[in-house]
């Protein structure tokens, strides 16, 4: 059946894909699957363009969102996050809620905050652990066009730099090691176009060794039980969703044929083609133009129409 999806995600996913998916369950803790899980981790460092650690959750990007806090912040800790849409509200929120104190930075719906903001506001507190970033605000079609600068900050105040990058992994840049980001993560379902359920995190040494020294009181979304059973087996420590790991690794093959550059000019004139001819059609964007998503176009309501 077709089924054509217009949303950030899950994206149309190519039968190539989803075919991969009817290859036979296999012991998780054998060789064939520690072949399939090397060749992952191998595929998503490329696409990621990181040599860092990967960790394969089997969640949405939530689960990966949950692990980057869970994992790093603790009582007390400061974490500065532009906000402005649902997820860096979402985000800011878990950072409370797990006892760190978010200094959200906020701007309105359809803009980023003025990057100078996040220089005064580590000139104002001494102490900042982590600056948390949602690279592209989905519920808005907003990207941080200065990544680059709030990772060369986190890098220079010696705090970490984590990228939410679940809506934009994959269709726009994002050089991990270049951009000094320490924790990254995405989900599978977005501009990797594979089904929803794998949500892979980069995770650099720094951040690492803080997970190993600082582990949190949780299970399933403990860090370091990740690195333990991937440096000694090869393995994930609890039972990987196997049909999703092959439409990933499939997924991923797709990406790397095409090639990163092709596909991230691909979706800006794709992007381009769409905020010029809205216009036309007596529609017009919602995010300011600096702030424009090549990965998702928000649109302002015409007169009487909604959702
Ligand atoms: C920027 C961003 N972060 C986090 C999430 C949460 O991801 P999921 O719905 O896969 O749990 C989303 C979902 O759309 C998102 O767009």
């Amino acid at each position: 059946m077709e089924y054509l999806v217009m949303l950030p995600g899950p994206t149309n996913v190519p039968n190539r894909v989803m075919n991969a998916m009817l290859a036979p369950m296999i012991n998780h803790r054998s060789d064939d699957f520690r072949i399939l899980y090397k060749a992952i981790v191998e595929k998503t460092q490329k696409v990621f363009q990181t040599s860092n650690d990967i960790v394969l959750l089997t969640t949405s990007g939530t689960g990966a969102v949950e692990a980057s806090v869970v994992n790093l912040i603790r009582k007390g800790d400061k974490a500065v996050i532009p906000v402005n849409g649902e997820f860096s509200m979402r985000l800011a929120d878990l950072i409370d809620s797990w006892s760190g104190e978010a200094i959200r930075i906020s701007s309105p719906p359809g803009e980023n905050p003025p990057y100078d903001k996040f220089e005064e506001t580590f000139e104002k507190h001494k102490d900042i652990k982590a600056i948390y970033a949602v690279y592209n605000e989905t519920s808005t079609g907003t990207t941080i066009r200065y990544m680059d600068k709030l990772g060369e900050l986190a890098a220079r105040k010696g705090a970490y730099f984590i990228a939410d990058a679940v809506s934009i992994l994959g269709g726009d840049e994002l050089p991990v090691d270049k951009w000094n980001i320490d924790i990254c993560l995405t989900a599978s379902q977005k501009a990797l176009a594979a089904p929803p359920g794998v949500a892979p995190i980069s995770i650099n040494k720094r951040a690492k060794k803080y997970m190993q020294e600082n582990p949190p009181p949780t299970q399933y979304l403990n860090l370091k039980r990740y690195f333990k059973y991937y440096e000694e087996h090869y393995e994930t420590p609890f039972t990987p969703a196997l049909p999703l790991y092959y439409a990933f690794r499939e997924a991923l093959d797709i990406v790397i044929e095409e090639g990163l550059e092709n596909r991230i000019r691909r979706h800006k004139i794709c992007a381009d083609a769409f905020y010029a001819g809205l216009g036309s059609l007596g529609l017009t964007p919602f995010a300011k133009p600096d702030a424009r998503s090549n990965m998702i176009i928000a649109l302002n309501y015409m007169q009487g129409m909604d959702d």
